[in-house]
């Protein structure tokens, strides 16, 4: 049996914009199971960044139901949210939030050290894991030193590198060229295909989204 890892029940979200209440999601459900290449797609404020931060367990919503790995989430305190974001859950995001000041080996460590983990054993994992995204030659490069396209391999050596059961990536290929943007995508395919887990990726390449195995399209409501 496929596990399913995170489920949604009728969420209804909205925005108080000044006066005005404007609503994002209206009554959504969805399943996200193990195996499943997600991919959101929708036009420019349909609502993907809010539906992943919903996901992340980053966003609160205003109705309906959401449970991670089986366990009803939406009233849990904000340190055992945390403990499911850190322990289970990879974030991409679309300008790749890296840290300027570390280099590359020290970026993708975090999350390791960040759970406990020695920094010796830490940067070891690191610099492998960065070896396999073709970037052996860019281990103590600081952000402004790489490419758009390192640096989002980099972004995405981070989120993968805790071995997290759900990527949760918001346009990661967005700044790219087509020809690395399915460079980056490869890489959260062969993931997926190596481990148990489930990616979630909200784009606005359509070829890449077409390669996804289920598909979502948001529509703008009120419109
Ligand atoms: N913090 C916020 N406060 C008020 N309104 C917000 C907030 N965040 C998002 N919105 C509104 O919610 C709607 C959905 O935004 P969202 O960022 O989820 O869209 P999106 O599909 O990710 O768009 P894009 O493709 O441009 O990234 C938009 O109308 C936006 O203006
Ligand atoms: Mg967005």
């Amino acid at each position: 049996m496929l596990k399913t890892y995170i489920e949604i029940d009728n969420i209804t979200k909205s925005y108080k914009q000044g006066d005005e209440l404007v609503g994002v999601l209206n009554n959504f459900s969805m399943t996200l199971n193990e195996g499943d290449f997600l991919s959101i797609t929708g036009p420019s404020g349909s609502g993907k960044t809010t539906l992943l931060n919903i996901l992340g367990l980053i966003d609160n919503f205003d109705f309906g139901d959401i449970r991670h790995f089986g366990k009803n989430t939406k009233d849990l305190h904000e340190t055992e949210k945390n403990k499911i974001r850190m322990n289970s859950l990879g974030f991409v995001y679309q300008s790749n939030n890296l840290f300027d000041e570390f280099n590359a080996v020290e970026n993708v460590a975090l999350p390791l050290i960040l759970s406990g983990k020695n920094r010796k054993d830490s940067y070891q994992e690191s610099e492998s894991m960065l070896i396999d995204f073709g970037l052996g030659h860019r281990l103590k490069h600081t952000p402004k030193d790489l490419s758009g396209g390192e640096q989002q391999r980099v972004a995405i050596a981070r989120a993968l590198i805790n071995k997290p059961d759900v990527v949760i990536a918001d346009e990661p290929t967005g700044n790219l060229d087509k020809a690395t943007s399915k460079n980056v995508f490869q890489y959260f395919l062969n993931y997926l295909e190596k481990n148990s887990c489930a990616v979630v990726m909200a784009t606005h390449n359509l070829e890449l989204a077409g390669l996804a195995n289920k598909k979502l399209e948001l529509n703008t409501l009120n419109e």
